[in-house]
């Protein structure tokens, strides 16, 4: 087959009256601000993560913590982050609800909450991964800036994954995008779908980095009770 390049020679977008572009089965992404919950959280996880700290000693052997994540689970029992549990869940009912799924039938319960720290000493990396069988998954946010990580999540779409070009210019944020990332800002909350892959790069520098990661699922009602 011979290449042609006349493509090329076509304008922009189709002139036609009746072209339009949606996009379908997109990935939404919600971030807002539960600036609020700060002082609460951080005072809850601070405590949680000393513990947790005693313990990484002698697992790291070292006064040098490069590489290791600090991480301190179960916060959704914990009766002083209990407002703060209850509002990510009625917001993650929400980001269903608002999507169209119809959950009537079903309960959100948290599966994790669970604290992260990055080490002191830098090389803290995580890379892409989802969470199985998690319906809502989030973040929120206690100590981050510019030069600290960010959250990179990637295109969940295997298909195109893997038949993706090129693109004109990496920065840009489009249909060809592979990834995306954000700078967060503390006090930031951030919901998604439990299937977008998210990872957080490593980065130079030992730029301090402090968030609670959640995953939510949605069980059918009277299925926790059944054995
Ligand atoms: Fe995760």
């Amino acid at each position: 087959m011979k290449e042609e390049t006349w493509f090329e020679t076509m304008d922009g977008n189709p002139q036609n009256d009746w072209f339009r572009e949606q996009s379908y089965f997109s990935s939404p992404i919600w971030f807002e601000n539960a600036s609020g919950f700060l002082d609460a959280v951080k005072k809850v996880c601070t405590e949680c993560v000393n513990i947790e700290k005693k313990q990484a000693l002698k697992k790291i052997k070292s006064k040098n913590d490069f590489g290791y994540i600090y991480q301190s689970g179960g916060l959704e029992k914990i009766p002083d982050l209990s407002q703060f549990v209850e509002y990510v869940g009625k917001r993650s009912w929400d980001f269903l609800n608002n999507q169209g799924f119809d959950l009537a039938n079903h309960n959100l319960i948290f599966k994790d909450m669970w604290y992260q720290e990055f080490p002191k000493e830098g090389g803290g990396v995580q890379e892409s991964h989802a969470h199985p069988n998690i319906h809502v998954s989030g973040f929120y946010f206690i100590e981050s800036n510019d030069k600290s990580t960010r959250p990179v999540f990637t295109d969940p779409r295997a298909g195109a994954l893997m038949t993706k070009l090129p693109m004109k210019q990496t920065s840009d944020i489009c249909h060809a995008s592979t990834n995306i990332n954000f700078i967060p800002q503390p006090g930031t909350m951030m919901l998604f779908n439990g299937y977008l892959p998210h990872a957080f790069p490593l980065v130079s520098g030992k730029e301090p980095f402090k968030f609670i990661h959640f995953n939510l699922q949605a069980v059918p009602k009277g299925a926790i009770n059944v054995v």
